[in-house]
């Protein structure tokens, strides 16, 4: 039987260095011939992508935004996520379930209990063997976005915004410390993946 691949997920505030981090572990996995698939949240798959633009630039309610995540991830998970784990290969997944409990539990104040109830509904027990969460001061996350391109409706968001999404990304880490590598993301690129490698090593091992 085929070994089932591992899920990688990678969570932070807008700027911390996730897509960064995300490149240099597929680079990794590629020059050691792990196969794996790349991918992204919210989006994924063609219906998720288009339930994206509508969540980064249109307005609508808190629960409404919540709700939209969610029906992305459960395409994004059934069309893509189990059958690459299920086919063995690795996915390497740029936000999932946390940055839910982040934005729209700890930025807009949804009630955590409403998302346990539909992460429960549409992930059943699918968890992310190991999340990288890149930890860095909103301020330094926002300078670093502001060079690159124009904000989205999250980006555009007032700074206590995003000190309540790290609040709220630090706790679900503190209260899973086996799942969650916290990276210093305020370190150069080449030391933080240093360490995210470390970390896969056993599982790298394993697939030889
Ligand atoms: N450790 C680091 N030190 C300095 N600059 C970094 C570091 N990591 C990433 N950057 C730079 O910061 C910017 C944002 O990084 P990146 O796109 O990886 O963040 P992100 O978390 O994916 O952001 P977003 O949520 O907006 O997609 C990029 O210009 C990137 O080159
Ligand atoms: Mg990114």
């Amino acid at each position: 039987m085929r070994m089932r691949g591992k899920f990688l997920t990678f969570e932070g505030v807008d700027g911390a260095g996730k897509t960064t981090q995300c490149d240099a572990v597929a680079q990794a996995l590629a020059a050691r011939g792990v196969a794996f698939v790349r991918t992204r949240e919210p989006g994924g798959t063609p219906l998720g992508e288009e339930l994206r633009g509508l969540l980064l630039h249109r307005a609508m309610e808190p629960i409404t935004e919540a709700l939209l995540m969610f029906a992305a991830r459960r395409e994004h998970i059934a069309a893509v996520i189990e059958p690459a784990l299920a086919r063995g290969q690795w996915v390497l997944c740029d936000r999932f379930t946390d940055a839910s409990y982040a934005y729209q539990g700890g930025g807009r104040g949804i009630d955590t209990t409403r998302l346990d109830t539909l992460a429960q509904w549409v992930q059943g027990a699918l968890q992310p063997d190991l999340t990288v969460l890149a930890d860095v001061a909103p301020e330094l996350a926002q300078a670093r976005r502001a060079r690159v391109r124009e904000a989205d409706r999250f980006e555009a968001e007032a700074l206590e915004f995003f000190l309540r999404v790290r609040a709220a990304y630090r706790a679900r880490a503190q209260a899973e410390p086996q799942r969650f590598i916290v990276i210093d993301g305020a370190r150069s690129p080449d030391a933080v993946t240093a360490e995210i490698l470390q970390r896969l090593e056993p599982w790298l091992a394993a697939q030889r």
